[in-house]
């Protein structure tokens, strides 16, 4: 099984202090050590990446070419204007699932638009760090399915 690249925008590593009603308590270090925890028991390898910078987070998602098998992306705040990771998707042909903490459409209307849904296998918000599990046994499944 190809392993999977979970990649984390922009404010992220500020999880379990950054507005706690929003996005939770757990910090991005739990939800790391859960995802290592579930890919484990399915015997899955997985890379963990957070970065504040648009640039960064095109660079992982060319070089997830070849390297991984799909990748789960909260790209935080881009999502909702980043053509540029819209485009690095589409240029890197590997599988994405767009992922957020919270309900973005439950929230202001400027969080219901993506860019990155118009390139990704499916969409998966407000399950909060649980979410990150939901997406793992998806793209799971889909590479069960592919390969
Ligand atoms: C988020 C939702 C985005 O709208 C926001 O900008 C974030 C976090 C989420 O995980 O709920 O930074 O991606």
């Amino acid at each position: 099984m190809p392993s999977i690249l979970i990649l984390n925008g922009p404010n992220l590593n500020l999880l379990g202090t950054r507005q706690p009603e929003v996005y939770g308590r757990t910090t991005l270090a739990d939800i790391e050590a859960m995802c290592r925890a579930h890919a484990s028991t399915h015997g899955l390898s997985l890379e963990f990446e957070q970065s504040n910078h648009e640039g960064a987070l095109i660079e992982a998602i060319h070089a997830a070419r070849g390297l991984h098998g799909g990748i789960i992306l909260n790209a935080g705040a881009y999502t909702h204007s980043s053509v540029a990771l819209m485009d690095a998707i589409s240029s890197a042909e590997v599988p994405t699932i767009e992922l957020h903490l919270s309900n973005v459409h439950a929230r202001e209307s400027f969080r219901h638009r993506s860019f990155i849904a118009k390139v990704a296998l499916g969409v998966i918000c407000g399950f909060g760090a649980q979410g990150y599990i939901l997406a793992i046994d998806a793209m799971r499944g889909h590479l069960e399915r592919t390969e």
